[in-house]
């Protein structure tokens, strides 16, 4: 049944295919994102939470998502309704597909804000403005930038320009070489950054903040603190809408996918945990608030780079590589819609990335502005851009997940998996996943979400 390539284009190799997904799992979500919501409850607890949830839910979910794109080979509307018909099973699971599409619209309009943030900061980086930056600075200079509609509204539509032109041009062409080079960079520079503040920092209270599980700090509602946690997997991971399932359908047949998920979960695992330890000292050192919120990296950052020796540089060179992974996960968020509209719609790449792009923009604008101007309109109590990070995050990934779990672990025939997998239906690593991903993974959303809701 399936076809052996895509008619979007394919990866040069299985080298290519890792970059590509680790590109798209490695960006804000672990630099940005995950020191905040870590430092929202309170740290280590949160953290092994996360850390569960990326293995016992994240990875065998990946897999799944990456074995069902490479079987359909299509946008993932079109490869479920594909993969539904050849199980014989209602052609409704491609609402799955839809739903990854809205996922992917408002996750990227927010996304794209923040990564204008990041815009905005490799100048204020290079012209020296850290330059002896103390807390009270470091936040004011942040507090100025957000409150200031004009400029957000111009990082924010060059971010999605940037974004709008690589997917026009088609994914597997300019991806591969940036991210080759973009992933040891940051990584060198992520150390550089930890070595620092193990000198400069409160390394050791920074690393029990982190590390050391205290479940009391998860607060007053413990059950809204291990959503987070699992939310921010699906998150960091890029799962759930269809981001890894379609970079999936541009991999060759051959290439393994258990041990090619196994380098993702873990290279996008280590790059939020060196973040955390490069934050946390200085954070404590500073007697910053852990839990201040989204803007946490962006007050705390100033302060090490406007101290350390070479900080104009280093600091400059660090903004720089977080809007390239901003980037590379923003193409990813767009891509699914662009491949649809493509196949279903007849348009031309550009065309499509074009008009994709432009309803991500429209939407960010209700993002952006609702750090300022729009700051009294809230929904469940938040904002534009805070509702459509906790939403994405906590329910719309998840609830992806889940029907992923589902269909691959009992909807998809035994024989049809065991192949894709290219795993020994008797072996041990194909029987872990099939236990992970038909019980565990399903089951274990669910209940985080009856816990968060309070059911028990
Ligand atoms: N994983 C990306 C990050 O951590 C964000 C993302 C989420 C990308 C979902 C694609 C799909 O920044």
């Amino acid at each position: 049944m399936s076809s052996t390539t895509s008619i979007h284009g394919m990866w040069s190799s299985r080298l290519a295919f890792i970059l590509a997904a680790t590109g798209s799992a490695v960006g804000l979500g672990n630099i940005w994102r995950f020191p905040y919501t870590a430092g929202e409850y309170g740290g280590g607890a949160f953290v092994l939470v996360y850390l569960l949830c990326v293995a016992a839910i994240g990875l065998p979910i990946m897999m799944a998502e990456i074995m069902i794109g490479r079987r359909g080979r299509q946008s993932p509307i079109n490869t479920m309704r594909a993969l539904a018909r050849d199980e014989g099973v209602s052609p409704l699971w491609q609402l799955l597909g839809w739903m990854g599409i809205l996922a992917g619209f408002l996750i990227l309009s927010f996304y794209s804000v923040i990564a204008g943030w990041t815009l905005g900061y490799v100048f204020r980086a290079g012209s020296g403005q850290f330059a002896g930056a103390d807390a009270g600075a470091a936040e004011a200079m942040f507090n100025a930038l957000v409150a200031d509609p004009e400029r957000l509204l111009a990082w924010h539509t060059i971010f999605m320009t940037m974004t709008t032109l690589v997917v026009a041009r088609g994914v597997a062409s300019g991806l591969e070489r940036a991210v080759r080079w973009l992933m040891p960079a940051l990584f060198v520079l992520l150390v550089v950054m930890v070595l620092y503040a193990a000198q400069a920092g409160d390394f050791a209270g920074g690393l029990e903040y982190l590390f050391y599980p205290d479940f009391a700090e998860l607060g007053a509602h413990p059950g809204e603190a291990v959503l987070s946690a699992m939310g921010q997997a699906f998150f960091s991971l890029s799962l759930g809408m269809g981001a890894i399932m379609i970079y999936g359908s541009y991999l060759n047949s051959r290439a393994s996918i258990g041990q090619n998920a196994v380098i993702i979960a873990a290279m996008d695992t280590l790059v939020a945990l060196l973040a955390g330890m490069a934050i946390f000292p200085i954070v404590l050192a500073n007697g910053l608030e852990p839990g201040s919120g989204p803007g946490l990296i962006f007050q705390t950052l100033p302060i090490a780079f406007g101290q350390m020796p070479g900080g104009l540089l280093f600091g400059t060179v660090f903004f720089v590589l977080l809007v390239f992974a901003a980037w590379t996960s923003a193409i990813s968020l767009l891509e699914p819609m662009v491949a649809w509209l493509v196949e279903n719609r007849g348009f031309s790449r550009p065309r499509a990335a074009a008009l994709g792009g432009m309803v991500v923009w429209l939407l960010g604008i209700a993002c952006l502005l609702s750090l300022n101007v729009w700051s009294e309109i809230t929904v469940f109590g938040k904002g534009f851009l805070d509702l459509f990070d906790y939403v994405t995050a906590n329910v719309l990934l998840p609830l992806g997940g889940v029907f992923i779990a589902i269909f691959a672990g009992w909807v998809m025939r035994r024989a049809s998996t065991e192949d894709e997998l290219g795993l020994r239906s008797d072996g041990f690593a194909y029987r872990v996943w099939r236990v992970l991903v038909r019980f565990v993974a399903p089951v274990g959303v669910v209940v985080v979400f009856l816990h968060a809701i309070g059911l028990f």
